[in-house]
Order: structure tokens, then sequence, then C-alpha cells
């Protein structure tokens, strides 16, 4: 095959997985199939270079950067809808049309969600990608045909016969999934985070620099036709919207035909109901009369259709008072400051706190106790604060301070260098850390004590029985029979559990401390290192780091958990109560994990167990939890009300199982 015929078959098999993915919404081969197709058509054209076309899969890297953006007419302006704040001024709009056309025959109208980003139109000649446009004031926008190449769901080029010039109109948008990671690299980069994906989208696109673009998962989405110079014009607007899919753009897969005022009422029930779930911010739903006759009839009043209108659904900001800023305790002692907000409502459901995340975020938003302050809630995105109304500061404003000792046990609050989150240097100690810890220590894999759910071990906490691990082994039969759903038979058996769990391995022993970022590989090396817990608890920071896969960081974890007073008088106590284990000895080297190598992702509510519970599962057997999905994702376990992580699955193709398959799963490698 020649060269060129090489590279027309490998840009035609890419172009078709493009259209089944964006179009169609199917992954027909895996992404890692697509990266190799794209990386041979690469190093083709690199080889030769005059055979690059613009309109190639490769071609979407961007470009040098610009100056300025040029200013272009529109051919065909570009109008704004009217809106409907209620049900009562949809049946007004719905009368008015049924008056105008003045027939007897029921209305179809397209429904289709109203997408919160930037309008841009997309004009195509002989099939061909020429010029992208932005709205700008409706008759002249910019262009910005540079970034636009670089948004994989536009295609370089139409399938099947487009001749002339055909205008797409639709909305960039970023999803949700894209626009929380990209928030973490902007503040990982030191950057300040964008309020909201619309924002995100419109920094994107004004960006100069259409490589910086092309590094932005941005989408589009198209929904109307502006120009078909040398095709005919189809009989309605959804006929018009399947051209367009057919033609390889991606169309909300939520469009839909509603015959009459009930059905778009309905229509926006549901679609209202499922706004949490979509994977895009909606700010409303666009009824459409389908057929383009009767479009033309209606006309335009004041730069905006008559023959659509937009019904508006709650906003998604909304400006509320700072009451007060709290400060938590997580699980793995990390202090979040917490935003205790006047209630106020936001995207359809009231919000009363919200996370500040770090003390950076504090200082970046230059936030104050009393200040009136921007909130962002939209499907699964937490509820945000975005910004503070400066100029309505009140006098008595207060700034916020990280408190210098734990909240729950007065243990030292700790940042370490180079990090933003604080934490509590209290371990064992801190009534908010000893549930997980607890549950931790009596893991199967730390120290494998029967019969000690989550369930119990909140009644003993709650209790105040228990403290740290070490009161489990002070407990006595008599007492636990009397709590709930235990007996004198259970409460007997968890105290031969406890007693049969006191002769373990020190790497066990290390593991089941839940010092942070010990794992069971390093706990086990730790034990091989050192040979002994004296000689662990003794070792500074350069003795850590000559132990396997230690570095500094885990080093200085290490020493800052045997360095804290509580941890040492815990770990007395433990040895006083009998846990004993061989010294100086070499363990056993780990059977392979049956899902080493593999990443879950959990999302939704799971019934029988929470997802930490479910989390620490799957790590026992070996697997990585994340919280994103990606393409190298394993399997996403969905439990009630699943959201964006689910979706994402569903469009990267991950295989998703109901939580029952995962207790199955469980059960089978359960002894
Ligand atoms: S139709 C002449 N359909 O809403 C009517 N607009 O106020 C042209 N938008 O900035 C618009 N989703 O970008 C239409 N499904 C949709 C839409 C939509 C979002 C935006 C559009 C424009 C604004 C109109």
């Amino acid at each position: 095959m020649s060269v060129t015929a090489q590279i027309a078959k490998l840009r035609e098999q890419l172009e078709e997985w493009s259209y089944q993915y964006y179009a169609l919404g199917n992954s027909e081969v895996p992404d890692a199939e697509y990266d190799r197709w794209f990386r041979e058509l690469e190093a083709l054209e690199a080889k030769h270079p005059e055979l690059i076309t613009s309109d190639s899969p490769t071609q979407r890297v961007g470009a040098a950067p610009l100056e300025s953006f040029q200013q272009v007419a529109h051919q065909v302006p570009m109008l704004s809808l009217g809106n409907a704040f209620d049900e009562q001024e949809v049946r007004d709009f719905h009368r008015r049309i049924c008056e105008l056309l003045d027939t007897s025959e029921p209305i179809t109208y397209v429904a289709e969600p109203k997408l919160d980003g930037l309008a841009v139109s997309l004009i195509y000649r002989d099939g061909t990608l020429a010029q992208a446009l932005t709205r700008g004031d409706g008759h002249t926008g910019e262009d910005i045909t540079q970034n636009v190449r670089t948004i994989k769901s536009v295609p370089l080029r139409l399938r099947g016969a487009a001749p002339g010039v055909v205008e797409v109109r639709g909305e960039v948008v970023m999803q949700h999934a894209g626009f929380e990671r990209l928030n973490e690299q902007q503040i990982e980069a030191g950057l300040p985070p964008f309020a909201n994906p619309r924002n995100a989208a419109a920094g994107s696109l004004r960006q100069l620099d259409s490589r910086v673009v092309a590094q932005r998962p941005l989408d589009f989405f198209a929904y109307s036709v502006a120009q078909l110079t040398a095709m005919e014009w189809p009989a309605t607007h959804s006929a018009l919207l399947a051209q367009v899919r057919d033609w390889g753009l991606q169309v909300s897969q939520e469009v839909k035909l509603c015959t009459g005022v009930e059905e778009l009422l309905t229509y926006y029930s549901a679609l209202a109901a499922k706004r949490d779930v979509l994977p895009y911010d909606i700010d409303g739903i666009v009824y459409k009369v389908d057929r383009l006759d009767w479009q033309e009839d209606l006309g335009y009043v004041s730069r905006a259709p008559r023959w659509a209108v937009a019904h508006k659904l709650p906003v998604q900001e909304e400006v509320t008072t700072l009451l007060d800023v709290d400060f938590q305790v997580g699980r793995t002692g990390a202090v979040t400051p917490v935003a205790r907000l006047k209630p106020v409502q936001v995207g359809g459901v009231t919000v009363s706190n919200a996370t500040l995340h770090n003390m950076d975020e504090i200082k970046r938003l230059d936030i104050h106790i009393g200040d009136e302050v921007v909130l962002y809630r939209a499907g699964d995105v937490i509820p945000k604060i975005v910004s503070v109304v400066l100029s309505r500061r009140p006098q008595e404003a207060k700034a916020i301070t990280l408190p210098t000792a734990c909240p729950e046990c007065g243990s030292e609050i700790f940042t370490p260098e180079g990090e933003a989150i604080a934490r509590c240097t209290g371990g064992l100690i801190c009534p908010a850390q000893q549930k997980e810890a607890l549950r931790h220590f009596v893991s199967r894999r730390a120290m494998d004590i029967d019969g000690l759910g989550i369930k119990l071990i909140a009644q003993l906490v709650d209790k105040g029985w228990v403290k740290s691990a070490a009161d489990l082994y002070q407990l006595q039969a008599g007492a636990v029979a009397g709590l709930e759903r235990m007996g004198p038979k259970s409460a007997e058996n968890l105290i031969q559990a406890l007693e049969k769990s006191k002769n373990t391995t020190l790497a066990r022993f290390l593991y089941a401390l839940g010092i942070r970022e010990v794992g069971e590989a390093t706990a086990e090396a730790l034990a091989n290192h050192f040979g002994s817990l004296s000689a662990v608890m003794q070792a500074d920071e350069d003795a850590l780091q000559q132990v396997e896969d230690v570095g500094p960081i885990v080093a200085g974890r290490i020493r800052h958990f045997f360095a804290e007073p509580h941890n040492q008088a815990v770990i007395a106590a433990l040895l006083d109560a009998g846990i004993h284990f061989p010294e100086g000895e070499f363990n056993a080297p780990q059977e392979e994990q049956p899902l080493e190598g593999q990443t879950w992702v959990l999302t939704g509510t799971l019934s029988e167990m929470t997802r930490g519970e479910a989390k620490e599962a799957l790590q026992a057997l070996g697997a990585k939890v994340s919280g994103s999905v990606s393409k190298r994702t394993h399997i996403v376990v969905a439990g009630e009300a699943a959201g964006s992580k689910l979706t994402r699955a569903q469009e990267l193709g991950v295989t998703v199982w109901e939580e029952s398959q995962l207790l199955d799963l469980l059960a089978q490698y359960r002894e």
C-alpha cells in the first residue's frame, strides 16, 4: 500500500471511531487502540510532512499564539431566546403559537437542554471546517478557529455529503469531570481555580495560545443550523439535528420531541430531576417548534425567535452570608475549614455548608466571616464558594485563622511544608479519627479481629468505652453482650477474637497503627529492615529513608507519628495488653493479591456498606480505589443516585457493576 493510501486509511478509521464516540455515544474500541492508530498516523506524517492536511486528526494540538482575534461579521445573526420563568409563561408561549399559526393541528416541539456554555458558530466549506466564530454582539463575532480545532468533538471534516457552506451552531461547554480535574491542576500549579465550568470554558476559548486550549477538556454540542447553501433544508428541526449527528457532530442525548404543552411540562420536570446527574451544566430547557415552515411563518420579534422559548431552571449561583467557619477533622486527620452559611436555595436545594478546602483557598478568596459570598452548586460538584462581594464587606468582618490545636483532641495541628492541608497530629487519640483508625486496626490484613464491624465500633466509641485500639483489649464480655445487636455468644466470640489477635507479626502491627502512607508493603519493608518495633520507633528520617520505597515525605510521617506522646502511650498500652510478635526475624514474602494492579471507582450510595468500607475491602484485595473515572479504570461500582462518574464510565465504556456484584466478589474472598 502506498504511504498516501496508508495515511488515508488511518485517518478514515480514526474519524470513524470519533464519529462512533461523539455522535453515537459508543466506544467501539478501547482508547489504547485509538491511541495506537493515532501514533501510527503521527509517525507517518512526521516522515512525510508534505502529506499533512489541515483536517487530519493529528492537527488538533494547537498552533502558534495569535496577537489578537479577528472580528468577523456573521452571515446570519446569532440571536437570543425569550425566557419563560414558570409554567404559566410556557402555557402563554404555546397559546400564542397556536393563535399565530391559526391551526387545529397539534404542535410538535423539540425540547432540548439549554447548555450553559458559550455559543459558537462552525462554518464548514465543502465539508471541511473553515471557520469558528464566537457570538460576540450577535452581528460580529471573533474568529476562534484555531482554538475550536482543538476540541475533539468538533469534526474537522463532516462525514458524508456536505457540499457548499454548512454553518452549524452550538454550545462549547466543559463537562463536570474535566472541570474538577482542571481546577485541581490549577490549584496544584498555584493558579486560581475557575469559579464554574462556564467560566472555565470561556477562559479557555479566550486564550490566544491554542496549544493551551488543546489541554482544556472542552466539548461542543450542536443545536441548530444557520446556513445550508448547496443542500435542501429538511422539513423539521428534528430532521436537521439528525443530519447534524450524521455529519459526526455531537447533539445532546436529551433532545426529545414533545407534542402539546403538557408534554413540554412533563419533559421539564423529568429533565429538572435529572439535572444533577447530567455531566454538564444546563440553565434551562429550550422548546422549539419542530416544523421549519412554521418557524418561518412565526418569524422573529426583537432579536429572538417567536418559535422558541427558554424555560429557565433554578439558578446554580446565589449570594449568601458567611456566618462562621468550623474546622472539621477527617479520618486521616485532615483539618478542613467548612463554611457555615445563611441557608440559601441553589440549584434546587438548600445549602447551608460549603467546604473551603484549605487555608490557601481562604487566602485566595480573601474571605472573612460576615462577608457576602457567591455560592455555586451543580450536580455532584460539591457546593463551593466562588467569590466574595468585597464591596459589601461589613465593618465587623472577621479574618479566619487556622486553630493551632485540634478542636477534637487538642493535639498540635501541623501543616507539612509545601502542602496546603493542615492535619491533626493526634492520630489514634483523636475521636474524629478514632472510629476509622479502629476499623483499620481490626481489619483483616491488620490485626484481623473478627466480629468488630463499624456499627459496633461506633457504639463502643460513642459510649466512651473505647478511645484507642488499646482499650479494645480491656473490653469485658458482660458489658459487650448488652450492646445493640449483641448477645452473650457474640460478645464471647469477640473477646476470643481479640485474644487471638494478640499473637501477630511486626509488619501487621505497624500496618495496623494506621500511619499515613504506611500501607502493607511499607509496613512489611519497615519490619524487614529494622527487625524490631523499638528500632522503627527510634529511627530518624535518614535511617527511615534507607528502607525501600520510603522517601522524605513518608519518613516525615513516620517520625511525626512516633514523636506524638499520645501515640507512644497507645503503643505501650497495646504491648501491655499482651500483643506480641517475633522480632529480629524476616517475615515471609507477601502473597499476590487478587485485585493487584486494578483501579476501581465507587460512586453513588451503597446500601449494605459505606463507600469507605467498600474502599477498604477493595484495597485489602490489592485494588487501588480512585475518585475519578478514566479510561484506565477497571470497574465502576454504582450505587443509588450515581451521578456524573457513572455517566463518564458509560461514555468511556468502562465496566459498571451494581452493589450486589461487588458484594458477591467480596464474599468470594472472605475467609
Ligand atoms: S437556540 C435563535 N438551543 O442560549 C435561537 N440555544 O439565549 C438560537 N443555548 O447563547 C438559540 N443551548 O448559545 C438554542 N439547545 C439550545 C441551546 C441554546 C444553549 C444558548 C445559546 C445562546 C442562548 C440563547
